[in-house]
Formats: C-alpha cells, structure tokens, sequence
C-alpha cells in the first residue's frame, strides 16, 4: 500500500467516525439527562467520599435488571467530564466516582444549579421542534416551534402551565448564578440610579437580588401577565404585567437580561425604542443595562464557539431571534436611537453592555 492510499483509508475511517460522532452527539445531552433523573450527582454528594459502583447502585431507584447497565451509563459521563474516578481512602486499588466542578452545578439544592435549565431545555416539548427544522425551512412559518407545536412559544407557554413553569424556573435558575457575579463583581453598574425596570425579568429573581443588594433602588420586574401573576413584592420591589413591545414603565435603566436574543431585529428595536422612551437622559443617568452573547467578542476555546453556535440555533428554533456579534448589536442601537455603548466581558459566554441615550 503506497503512502497516499494509507492517508486516504484514514482520512475515510476518520471522516466516518465524524459523522457517527455528530450523528450520535444527542447521547451526551440524553445520558446526562437520565443522571440527573436519578439523582446521581446528589446521591455522589451526599456520600461524602468517592462511591464505589456497588454502592451507587444500592442507593440508586431503580430495576434490579438494569443494575449491571450503571456502570455504562457512569462510564460515559466521566468521558464526558460529569463525573471522574478517584480511589477511595481506605483501599489503593478500589476507585469511586465523585463530582466535577460540571456536576457539582446540577445538584438538585445547589443555589446555582443548572439542573431546570438542562430538564427544561431537554424536556419533549422543547426537543420536539428539532424534527421540524427543515420543515420550516420550507414553510412560512416564524419558528420550528411555530411548525410543531401550532403557535408560538410564548403563547405555548401562556396557555400551558407545565411549560410556563419549568421555563420560568430555568431561567430563575440562570438568573441566579448570573446574579451572584454581577452583585460581586458589576456593583458600579448599578451605582447612582435610583430606579430600575427588569424588562421580562420572569418571576423577579435578578430583580429581587439587585433590590436586596441596594436597597435604596426601586425595581420592578415587568414581564407578561400570566409570568407575573400572583407574585408578591417587598418594600424596593414590585411587580408589573405588561407587554414590552407596547409600552415600558419609566425608570433610571432597563434592565433586558437575555431578552434581546429571543427577538428578532426589527423586534429589537421596536424594545429599544419603548426602552429609550423610558429612561431620562444620558446625563441624567438613564441607561439599558443587556447581559446576552456577544459572538466572535473572545478568543474562546472550541468548546465556548460551539456553545454561542448552539445558542444561536436554538434562537432560531424556539423563537425568532438569535446571538449577535458587536457589529449587528451596535446597528440595533444606532437604529433604536441611542447614541453610545460599554461592553464588559465579565460573565463568561455572555457580555454585559450597558447602551446610552
Ligand atoms: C429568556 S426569558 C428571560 C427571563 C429573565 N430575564 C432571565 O434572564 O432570567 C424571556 C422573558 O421575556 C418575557 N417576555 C416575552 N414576551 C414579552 C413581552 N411581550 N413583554 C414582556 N415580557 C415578555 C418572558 O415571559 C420571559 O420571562
């Protein structure tokens, strides 16, 4: 066999082990999906040393016929950085698993969980549009939601309790980890106002950590009537259903965390323009405060640029937005009016920008 017919054969296999790698990419989300089901990180957690397989499997709900298919599933969550083997204390050959800093977020009572972002992201109803990509592409229809559920996300969730819920407890969920950096490390951005709108701000809970961090600021938490019904607020916060795109209530900034990218442009700046409408002037103070992606802003790892990628086509999916990079935010707010922006890198794969009249 002569050189170039070997690099050839391994190009091929190399190629097909691409393609069953890209076919089979869902097993990681699903896998990890099921181990959260069962509770396996807490169950870990609360061991308080590595686990042994054994003894995983004794505490694990589940057939006595699936005992032996554990080790299986644990075996593709270490290879997929959610768990990894370390020995256990008292003896030098036996190994336990134990968590990674990955898993350690998807501890059921961590305050930070990510936990109802993965149920929610991977339950049916969200996972269902992705049959219909193609569809859609064929169609007139706004989203592949729109191709497979008959209507619109946020109608879907208006009318359906169940996805209402787990949305919203997802991006509380978000919304805590995200809040935990920005009341550390962001607290200027907050300085010298003394209101603040959090425009579809969900059930309050950036909200609720910025008036407890300030407690000379008044919030309100603005988002769609069935998001806030019912929801109770405290001495600096309160609640308000409404409907951005008709009408925003005044304040010193407009707080829009990961609202931007579920629109589309002309939806944009229909939002910045009710959010210019509300806020005072530059020297007065009044801003918008964005916390969303900024594609193509960091040299990121390969992992980080395929995490925007995947964001942006589920923008696309779900709804009808997407993730921009600076050059198409920066159209958004020259064409909404506003004059200026500050883009901070500070929280990961998101950016917060503050946007001036
Ligand atoms: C992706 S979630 C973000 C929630 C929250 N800001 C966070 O990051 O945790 C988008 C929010 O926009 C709200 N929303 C959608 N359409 C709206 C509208 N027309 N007026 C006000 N809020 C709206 C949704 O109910 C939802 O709470």
């Amino acid at each position: 066999m002569d050189l170039e017919s070997v690099e050839t054969s391994s190009e091929l296999l190399h190629a097909q082990a691409h393609v069953w790698n890209h076919i089979f990419n869902f097993i990681n989300s699903m896998s990890l999906k099921c181990a959260i089901q069962l509770g396996i990180p807490d169950i870990i957690h609360n061991h308080g040393k590595p686990m042994t397989l054994p003894e995983l499997v004794a505490k694990l709900p589940i057939h006595p016929k699936k005992v032996w298919c554990v080790y299986r599933l644990m075996r593709i969550l270490v290879q997929s950085g959610f768990f990894a083997r370390q020995k256990v204390e008292e003896s030098e050959q036996e190994e336990g698993y134990v968590l990674t800093h990955a898993s350690r977020l998807l501890l059921e009572d961590d305050p930070l969980s990510v936990r109802p972002f993965l149920l929610a992201m991977l339950d049916p109803i969200l996972t269902k549009p992705w049959h219909y990509v193609s569809a859609w592409f064929q169609n007139d229809d706004p989203t592949p939601f729109d191709t497979a559920h008959g209507r619109t996300f946020w109608d879907y969730g208006g009318h359906e309790p169940k996805i209402n819920n787990f949305f919203n407890e997802a991006m509380a969920s978000d919304a805590r980890l995200v809040t935990s950096v920005l009341i550390k490390d962001c607290k200027g951005v907050f300085e010298g106002l003394n209101s603040l709108v959090d425009v579809g701000g969900g059930t309050g809970t950036v909200a609720k950590a910025i008036a407890n961090a300030f407690p000379h600021l008044n919030c309100t938490v603005f988002d769609l009537p069935h998001v806030v019904a019912g929801l109770e607020g405290s001495k600096n916060l309160n609640y308000l259903g409404g409907d951005m795109f008709k009408g925003i209530p005044p304040a010193d900034a407009i707080l829009l965390k990961w609202i931007l990218h579920d629109w589309n442009d002309e939806e944009c700046v229909k939002i910045l323009q009710q959010c210019r409408q509300a806020i005072p002037s530059k020297e007065k103070g009044g801003k918008v405060i964005i916390i969303d992606m900024m594609m193509e802003n960091q040299k990121g790892d390969d992992e980080s640029m395929e995490t925007q990628l995947f964001f942006d086509m589920l923008m696309m999916i779900l709804v009808t937005g997407q993730e921009r990079n600076e050059k198409e935010w920066e159209k958004l707010f020259l064409d909404a009016g506003f004059s200026g922006y500050k883009i901070t890198p500070i929280l990961g794969l998101r950016s917060l920008i503050e946007v001036y009249p």
